[in-house]
């Protein structure tokens, strides 16, 4: 069967932004990363913010080139394929970005911008998908909204906009990048209600790129936790955020009150991301690490099957 997604030893290495930046030097933003996801399944990329998620995510979408690796969505080799399964992978592929208010084109028309995916891709439509889209969306009475403008519209409600906009040209594979952070805490669940409402009726499939695991616990069937751009930890949700076994996967889950089985505050890590770097030698993780030990400062671990169905890059297992 092909997979909606398979990502081989994926590198992203970046030139430093700033004026200060030696000669030669680069941001491992993603480095080597191996993904894959079945059809019709969500699967959650989860890490601090300056871990790597979103350049994964980009170069899934086919927005960025990576430096290195093999990117196929449902089949397509991303960076290597003719003209025309470009164009039908572009109909079949949608990111929503975290940002709605700079993801909008602020001098267009609600209906301008959910028209705008189908105009692109040379996709015939009726007026009625844009405001069943609407509707499904939540975005009722949808005459209400058709000709409104992003700057008269709540910060729910353009969400729901990016959303619509998303799921309008109907896509198969669907990376959503932290779809609901700008939203307020009392309105995340039913926003990832609705993306799995839509994803579930039309058997897509969708990377969810998130900071918050309990987010990727609600939506995503298996977590993939990554760290300074590796992946340190992948399994079944469920079994991740009951039986965490990386450290920094437990950090995660005690960071969020009310998730999993595991004793609070039992686990604490030092420091942020930005006090780890990409060329610290031996475990990146361990100068954040309570458990580190000898090897960890020698040697970097791999990422193995530390019992079955569960990967783990940590020396203690
Ligand atoms: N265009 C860019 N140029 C240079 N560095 C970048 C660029 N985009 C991202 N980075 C760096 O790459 C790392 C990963 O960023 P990103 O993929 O946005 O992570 P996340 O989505 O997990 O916050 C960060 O250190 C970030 O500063
Ligand atoms: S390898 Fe060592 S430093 Fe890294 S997470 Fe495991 S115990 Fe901590
Ligand atoms: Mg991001």
């Amino acid at each position: 069967m092909v997979e909606a997604l398979s990502v081989k030893g994926l590198k992203k290495y970046y030139k430093p932004r700033g004026r200060f930046v030696s000669k030669g030097s680069f941001v491992k933003a993603v480095d080597g990363v191996d993904l894959s996801i079945p059809e019709a399944s969500i699967h959650s990329v989860v890490g601090e913010t300056g871990s790597g998620k979103s350049t994964i995510g980009r170069v899934v979408a086919g927005l960025i080139e990576p430096t290195s690796g093999e990117v196929f969505v449902q089949g397509t080799d991303v960076f290597n394929s003719s003209k025309k399964e470009m164009r039908d992978l572009r109909k079949k592929v949608q990111i929503i970005f975290q940002d709605p208010y700079s993801s909008l084109n602020p001098r267009f028309t609600v209906m301008r911008i959910i028209e705008e995916p189908l105009k692109l891709n040379k996709i015939p439509f009726k007026s009625d998908q844009i405001t069943e889209i609407l509707r499904k969306v939540g975005l009722t009475p949808p005459e209400d909204f058709l000709n409104r403008y992003p700057h008269e519209l709540s910060g729910g409600q353009r969400q729901r906009v990016a959303i619509a906009r998303s799921f309008v040209i109907d896509p198969t594979f669907v990376v959503a990048d932290e779809p609901v952070s700008m939203l307020d805490a009392s309105m995340r669940v039913s926003f990832l209600d609705l993306i799995a409402g839509i994803q579930r009726e039309r058997k897509i499939s969708m990377m969810l790129i998130s900071h918050d695991i309990s987010i990727a616990y609600y939506l995503s069937s298996r977590i993939n936790v990554l760290y300074l751009g590796k992946i340190v930890e992948a399994g079944d949700g469920e079994e991740i955020v009951n039986g965490p076994l990386h450290p920094y996967t437990k950090a995660l889950i005690q960071s969020v009150p009310k998730l999993g089985k595991i004793e609070k505050k039992s686990v604490d890590i030092k420091g942020n991301i930005m006090t780890s770097s990409s060329e610290i030698t031996g475990c990146k993780f361990r100068e954040r690490c309570i458990f580190a030990i000898d090897i960890c400062r020698k040697k970097e671990p791999e990422l193995v099957e530390a019992k079955p169905n569960r990967l783990v890059a940590c020396h203690l297992y």
